[in-house]
């Protein structure tokens, strides 16, 4: 597969926002430190980036609360829709400002607004808006949404899933999760304290993972709903890697170049 040199990154909900206690609240720094750690890395790699960021708490509750992630079902859901968008709108602000207060030249790119779904799956995509920042040099940042669907009336598409689609069409060079635990266990590490750390997930060795979801409320599935897209994407012969980015510098080496730094998915 020909590859070039964009690199596709997502910032996990549970790392840029206070996930773990359901509150609306952005964690500023580590939000901070993630900003200076890509511009740092950019400006030494000199590579085209895409940034999706996870929702965590802006997210997740009020989708959970409502049951938005099975589709339109009642006309309370409406409301609740309404509410969800200003709120995806704040934390995808503040992503923006933050990481341009670096010097970043980033510009939102919001695909509710021109992409829809069909049963949870991207289908109508159009990538030149996308394609045309990058070849400007701008990191075009999108993020977890709720999107208009042909089957269900809305659903809701996680951060992974955009990184998933986006790297297939783009054919990225390299693709790093970063979240808030060290990459995959071979169990849930909120249930089972001995779990060990995986260095590699691929076809052969998932059916003998326990992979959990979420010790947060994640309507999407957590690591699990994770991990299904990239083995996706490793069918297709694309690499990605998810790492511990609450973890200060673990992002910036990675973006230079590192990588055995977390889980790595493969074939
Ligand atoms: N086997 C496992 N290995 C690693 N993490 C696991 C496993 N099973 C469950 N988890 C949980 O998955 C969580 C990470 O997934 P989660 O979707 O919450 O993060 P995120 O992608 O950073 O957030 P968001 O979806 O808001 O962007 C970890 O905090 C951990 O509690
Ligand atoms: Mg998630």
């Amino acid at each position: 597969m020909p590859k070039n040199n964009l690199v596709i990154l997502k910032l996990g909900g549970s790392v840029i926002t206070d996930k773990k206690n359901n509150r609306k609240k952005i964690n500023k720094n580590n939000l901070e430190r993630i900003s200076k750690e890509i511009t740092e890395a950019m400006s030494k790699k000199g590579f085209s980036l895409i940034i999706v960021h996870g929702v965590g708490s802006y997210g997740h509750v009020i989708a959970k609360k409502f049951n938005l992630s099975n589709g339109y079902k009642n006309k309370h859901q409406i409301q609740a829709v309404a509410e969800l968008y200003c709120d995806l709108k704040e934390l995808n602000l503040e992503v923006i400002k933050t990481i341009k207060s670096r010097g970043m030249d980033v510009i939102p790119f919001q695909q509710s607004s021109a992409w829809k779904s069909h049963n949870k799956e991207i289908s109508n995509p159009n990538l030149d808006v996308i394609k045309n920042y990058l070849a400007l040099g701008f990191t075009p940042v999108l993020h977890g949404d709720l999107m208009t669907d042909d089957k269900l009336g809305f659903s809701v598409l996680s951060g992974d899933k955009i990184v998933y689609y986006l790297a297939r069409k783009l054919k990225a060079r390299r693709v790093i999760l970063g979240t808030d635990i060290d990459g995959v266990f071979d169990a849930d590490p909120n249930i089972n304290k001995k779990a060990k750390l995986m260095k590699i997930v691929n076809s052969k060795n998932i059916n003998n993972l326990l992979i959990g979801k979420s010790i947060a409320m994640d309507v999407t599935g957590g690591m699990s709903g994770k991990v299904k897209e990239l083995l996706k994407l490793a069918e297709l012969g694309i690499e990605s890697e998810i790492i511990n980015i609450s973890k200060s510098n673990i992002l910036k080496k990675s973006l230079c170049g590192q990588k055995d730094l977390g889980t790595i998915i493969k074939k």
